[in-house]
């Protein structure tokens, strides 16, 4: 993730703006707004009615049997509420909660201590899971499995396993890249939920649930605004009404508007159409520095001065989404509407031309 590498390129650090909108708060006074902006529980969780229905069902059905809930993996963006869900599971199964992550545990000791030291019945959770070290990861599976795992004491021929009986915990790991987690992983849990892009009628409600807690006043036309620029993730959208909040606190406006709401995010640099600086960045290299592509993603990420796993899981979804990014075998491409958007005019020989797009479809009816 950005910021990760230490020192920084030319050019990262407006990339890093831009990856800043959608990944995880790192800010104390950020986080303290996530928190503050959490839903508690799964009836104050917006949208993604179908995990919501199938987890609660997994949910209940556990409470029924009196037993710990199955392993959950959540899968999806970063910003869509797969921490948030985490704690949800906890407070609806009235467990204590255990937060770690992938990076966190780069040797099976680093997971054997938190294991070894789970209470009855409480839900652990891993975020980032997919980058967990391969031993920490073969040491999950049995603990998953068979509440067990091996601590190994000594080393070379006189090393000996010792088995530690763990008491029966929920699992719930979060992934932006489900694919990355190795089939015998992903097999043990018990649910996935996957979740998806919010429709701007959802973020709304986000959106009118935060603006309720932060006591701040705005028009339907307001919510609404925000909500289409927030690429689908309520992360963004509660992001971008704290900054049209102090837009409208420095200009004394007190019941916010479309238009104040637009200016606002102008102003952020996050277009109307929620594109910000990082998809813009990745947009503007395909096109002007690549023709169009197609181009590996490492390139492309370097020509952005960013991580690959950022532009990968941060950016790449929403263009693919909107698009505006195409995959292919061989690369990375803009697809014609990169050019309509950026306000160009797309040169005849790029890749996306090959595919028989062109920037005015109309051209040949
Ligand atoms: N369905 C939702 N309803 C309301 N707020 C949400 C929802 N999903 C996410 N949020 C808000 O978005 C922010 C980011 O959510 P989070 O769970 O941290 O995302 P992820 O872990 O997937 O990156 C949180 O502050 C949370 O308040
Ligand atoms: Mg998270």
């Amino acid at each position: 993730m950005a910021g990760d590498g230490g020192s920084l390129l030319p050019g990262q650090l407006a990339a890093m703006e831009g990856a800043a909108l959608v990944s995880a708060a790192t800010e104390p006074e950020e986080r303290a707004m996530e928190a503050a902006l959490r839903p508690k529980n799964l009836d104050d969780f917006v949208g993604q009615a179908r995990v919501r229905r199938q987890l609660s069902l997994v949910l209940e059905a556990s409470r029924m049997r009196g037993r710990t809930a199955d392993h959950v993996l959540m899968s999806g963006p970063p910003g869509l509420g797969k921490t948030t869900l985490a704690m949800i599971i906890a407070a609806e199964m009235n467990a204590p909660l255990r937060i770690s992550s992938g990076p966190a545990i780069q040797h099976a000791g680093d997971l054997a201590a938190i294991l070894s030291s789970l209470s009855e019945g409480e839900v652990l959770f891993l975020d980032e899971i997919h980058r967990m070290s391969r031993p920490a990861e073969e040491m999950l599976y049995m603990a998953m499995e068979d509440f067990r795992v091996d601590i190994i004491v000594g080393k070379g021929a006189g090393a000996t396993a010792i088995p530690l009986e763990l008491p029966p915990f929920t699992l719930v790991g979060a992934t932006t890249r489900a694919g990355l987690l190795p089939g015998p992983l992903r097999d043990r849990f018990g649910f996935t939920g996957h979740l998806e892009f919010y429709s701007v009628a959802e973020l709304e409600l986000v959106l009118r649930r935060s603006a309720g807690l932060l006591d701040l006043k705005l028009t339907s036309a307001g919510f609404s605004e925000i909500a289409g620029r927030s690429r689908g993730t309520p992360r963004i959208a509660n992001r971008l009404l704290r900054r049209v909040r102090d837009w409208a606190l420095v200009h004394a406006v007190d019941s916010i508007d479309a238009r104040t709401a637009g200016a606002a995010l102008d102003m952020y640099e996050v277009d109307a159409r929620g594109l910000d600086r990082l998809d813009r960045a990745v947009l503007e290299s395909l096109v002007l520095k690549f023709n169009g592509g197609p181009v590996g993603l490492s390139t492309l990420a370097i020509a952005v001065g960013e991580e690959p796993e950022t532009v990968e899981t941060v950016a790449e979804p929403f263009l693919v989404r909107e698009g505006l990014l195409g995959r292919t075998p061989r690369g990375r491409i803009a697809m014609a509407s990169a050019w309509e958007h950026l306000g160009l005019r797309m040169p005849e020989n790029t890749a996306a031309a090959a595919l028989g797009q062109t920037s005015d479809d109309s051209e040949f009816e």
